[in-house]
């Protein structure tokens, strides 16, 4: 593992180059992208993989397509739900069925129009699923592979789970946002002057092993060696010696990591959950979620903390110490050490495991070109 460690590099032909090549994730996956409340009766869109889709709510279910009109490629986004079980353009009124993406009508030419029933002005629709207060979008070509439960971790489908959220989008690749999430390394350093570690005394260093869990559901971080403080020989002593009201927790937080791009840390009494969806090449769309099993005044006891507390210190402050990070990475090239076990075992993980064909940045865009005209005076 050590010398897998020294030895690893960032370049195509590594070992792990199917990871190096998944720009845009991989195929063939579930992704969460929106807590369902936030989808109401207006359209919205969103970028997974490389791919601009608008999910729309009608009758009780969640429907994507393609966010962009056959006609003039306007984004379907920008349009309304005139009629049950369809979204119409917000420019001409060309009327799409949710379920099919066929044109059902395009109002502005009247019931006959010759255009109804081509081939080529069907939009292209995407699986969608609703689970556990998320909406979820399969990536894949044709029908799902798995059903959507299959890549929901267990823990998110207990009953009397309370879900709370944040969803943004944030800049850097997903890949580099993954590796934040499970880089053994830097919770020692990188943390250490962060309010949600402030009562808390980290170690100066561990040595880990990456492990997978008794189910085969995640791959975890486990400690072998931890040390809270060393001389380092012609450095000093580090850290310095804990405050009055910072006390070492009686077990690590246990991490673990899976496909697609899954991280959890398991807390006493609640789950945090951190998904790093891929979006586009410089940007990934970041869904923090913090879960308890609880019902009545428990769940609500859960949801004031999280809102009063954890959401704006772990989720925006601690984690935004990694993403401040993962906007000023300059690699490669790279050079890895020791506690970088975890972020290989990652790669390494993607690269043999990973279920659909990794997407590349070379994909081609959605965007129709643009004919060079000049603007009518
Ligand atoms: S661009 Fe959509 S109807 Fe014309
Ligand atoms: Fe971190």
């Amino acid at each position: 593992m050590i010398e897998d460690a020294h030895s690893a590099s960032h370049d195509p032909g590594s070992q792990w180059s199917r990871y190096v090549d998944a720009v845009l994730g991989f195929r063939d996956y579930w992704y969460p992208v929106l807590l369902s409340r936030q989808l109401g009766r207006k359209p919205r869109s969103i970028t997974l993989c490389g791919e601009e889709i608008v999910l729309v709510r009608d009758q009780g279910r969640v429907y994507g397509l393609r966010d962009r009109c056959p006609h003039r490629g306007v984004p379907l986004s920008a349009g309304r739900c005139e009629f049950a079980g369809t979204l119409t353009c917000a420019y001409h009124g060309w009327t799409y069925d949710l379920a099919s993406g066929d044109l059902a009508a395009a109002l502005t030419d009247g019931p006959e129009s010759p255009i109804i029933g081509k081939a080529s002005v069907r939009v292209q629709t995407y699986r969608v699923e609703e689970r556990a207060g998320l909406i979820w979008v399969w990536v894949g070509d044709g029908e799902p592979s798995v059903p959507v439960e299959t890549d929901i971790p267990t823990g998110l489908l207990r009953p009397n789970l309370a879900v709370e959220g944040l969803i943004r989008v944030q800049k850097g690749n997903w890949r580099y946002a993954a590796e934040a999430g499970v880089d053994e390394g830097h919770v020692k350093y990188l943390h250490r002057r962060s309010l949600w570690t402030f009562f808390r005394e980290l170690p100066a260093w561990n040595v880990i092993r990456v492990l997978p869990t008794d189910d085969g559901e995640w791959q975890a971080r486990i400690p072998q060696h931890t040390s809270f403080g060393d001389h380092y020989p012609g450095v000093g002593w580090w850290p310095p010696r804990p405050r009055f009201w910072q006390s070492r927790a009686r077990e690590p937080a246990p991490v673990g990591f899976r496909l697609p791009c899954w991280v959890r840390i398991q807390r006493r009494d609640w789950t945090a959950y951190e998904v790093y969806v891929p979006r586009t090449p410089d940007t990934y769309l970041s869904v923090l979620l913090a879960t308890r099993q609880a019902t009545g005044f428990a769940a609500l006891r859960f949801r004031a903390w999280y809102y009063l507390y954890s959401r704006w210190a772990y989720q925006m402050l601690f984690n935004g110490q990694d993403q401040w990070m993962i906007e000023h990475m300059r690699i490669p090239p790279e050079q890895l050490y020791r506690p970088d076990v975890s972020v290989i075992s990652w790669r390494k993980l993607c690269h043999q495991q990973a279920r659909g064909a990794p997407i590349g940045a070379s994909r081609p865009t959605p965007t129709a070109a643009v004919p060079a005209v000049g603007r009518p005076r």
